[in-house]
């Protein structure tokens, strides 16, 4: 599915995500919540996108927390999180491949170019140009979760038939 669609997919998908990623409330410190909706039946998959839950979410903090350690703190997290995101994109793209997920090239794809405006993102946001910290948080977290809950879907029985073939 070219790039192009995405846009169209996560609207189409927010009826079913709004209710698992609204903000509880105003006073809340969570931006997302887990959801057994979210997961692909994969142990360690599963823990990893936790894990992005949970950066998510300290960023999220971060962002909310308008004080002097406001800057400091916001580009530490940023880090750790185009960090992890790399290392499980990596994991994926292995179990994928080794899976023979016939839309292997697409969802590297989309890997690839979250990667991308993560980076560009944090170019803008170190050049000092026009960036909201608060707006980028949202942004990113439709797009990782709209991507689990929808893409990472699509090759959930691959991987598992791939593992359960190895016990
Ligand atoms: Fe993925």
């Amino acid at each position: 599915m070219p790039c192009g669609s995405i846009p169209f997919i996560i609207e189409a998908m927010a009826e079913k995500i709004d209710p698992i990623t609204t903000v509880i409330n105003a006073d809340s410190q969570t931006l997302v919540t887990w959801s057994e909706n979210y997961s692909v039946g994969i142990e360690h998959i599963d823990n990893q996108h936790k894990e992005l839950v949970s950066l998510t979410n300290e960023l999220y903090r971060a962002c909310l927390a308008k004080n002097d350690t406001f800057e400091a703190v916001f580009k530490e997290t940023m880090s750790r999180m185009v960090e992890y995101v790399r290392y499980h994109f990596k994991a994926e793209m292995e179990l994928l491949e080794k899976s023979n997920f016939p839309d292997l090239q697409n969802h590297k794809m989309q890997h690839d170019q979250l990667i991308f405006d993560i980076l560009e993102a944090v170019r803008e946001y170190n050049e000092g140009k026009k960036f909201v910290p608060n707006n980028f948080v949202r942004t990113l977290k439709d797009w990782i979760f709209s991507h689990i809950a929808f893409y990472d879907q699509a090759y959930a029985p691959y991987v598992r038939d791939y593992l359960q073939s190895r016990e």
